[in-house]
């Protein structure tokens, strides 16, 4: 079994509303990560999906995106919600809409083939120069969520470490830690994915790899030339 991850794929329903003012690379976006993660991921796998998944505004017209996501290859997939996922608003009519395979972190933890994940969508932190006071709230909101999702982590006993799933990076926009680093690194987290930068200068200054020893990747679909990432593989289970 191994973990593969993905985000950012703003899927739309209006083909006016195509990504290619962002670049070459969104030319026929969906399509691309679509066919692109068939090809990688095996039934025995699992998809984390990392917020920014859809334009539209409704939840019956985002389910035609997730419905497409769940339909990929993967035994179950699991998604955060990203600060485009408009859709993404009352968790008890999502939680009732989402068909069965699909569903959603926010604040919490499940166990799925005996890996442990936790997830919440994170925020600018107060040390990212790109986050004013208006963000100071929703920070405090989302650092209660991550301690809220990792201590019920803890509680499924993660005997391999906890898999977290961000929509905002525990980077700035400049790559130092910020206070939802230092959070998740006082649990045993052993991946940590995230999307949300999709410019150069972003991508430049994120860590890669291993930081402190958390395997560590940022997911955004660009980013990974939309492709998913295998961010863990559990050598000897089945595919
Ligand atoms: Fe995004
Ligand atoms: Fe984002």
């Amino acid at each position: 079994m191994r973990i593969f991850a993905i985000s950012d794929t703003h899927f739309s329903l209006d083909p006016t509303r195509n990504m290619e003012g962002f670049g070459p690379i969104w030319k026929n976006h969906q399509e691309k990560i679509l066919s692109n993660a068939k090809k990688v991921i095996a039934p025995g796998d699992i998809l984390l999906i990392g917020g920014d998944i859809s334009w539209e505004h409704k939840l019956d017209q985002a389910l035609v995106h997730l419905r497409q996501l769940n339909d990929l290859p993967g035994f179950n997939k699991l998604f955060v919600k990203g600060n485009h996922d408009h859709w993404c608003k009352n968790l008890t009519k999502l939680k009732n809409s989402l068909p069965q395979g699909l569903q959603a972190l926010m604040g919490n933890a499940v166990k799925l083939r005996g890996q442990v994940f936790a997830g919440t969508r994170g925020w600018l932190a107060p040390n990212d120069p790109c986050a004013d006071d208006l963000d100071q709230k929703t920070f405090e909101k989302e650092m209660a969520l991550l301690r809220q999702a990792l201590d019920q982590a803890i509680e499924l006993k993660p005997a391999e470490g906890i898999h977290l799933l961000l929509h905002f990076p525990p980077f700035t926009t400049q790559g130092e830690t910020t206070p939802f680093w230092d959070l998740l690194q006082s649990y045993p987290v052993a991946t940590c994915t995230y999307g949300h930068f999709h410019m150069a200068a972003e991508w430049e200054a994120i860590p890669t790899g291993k930081v402190d020893g958390i395997a560590c990747q940022l997911t955004a679909a660009d980013y990974l030339n939309m492709t998913p990432y295998c961010i863990w593989d559990a050598p000897g289970t089945p595919k």
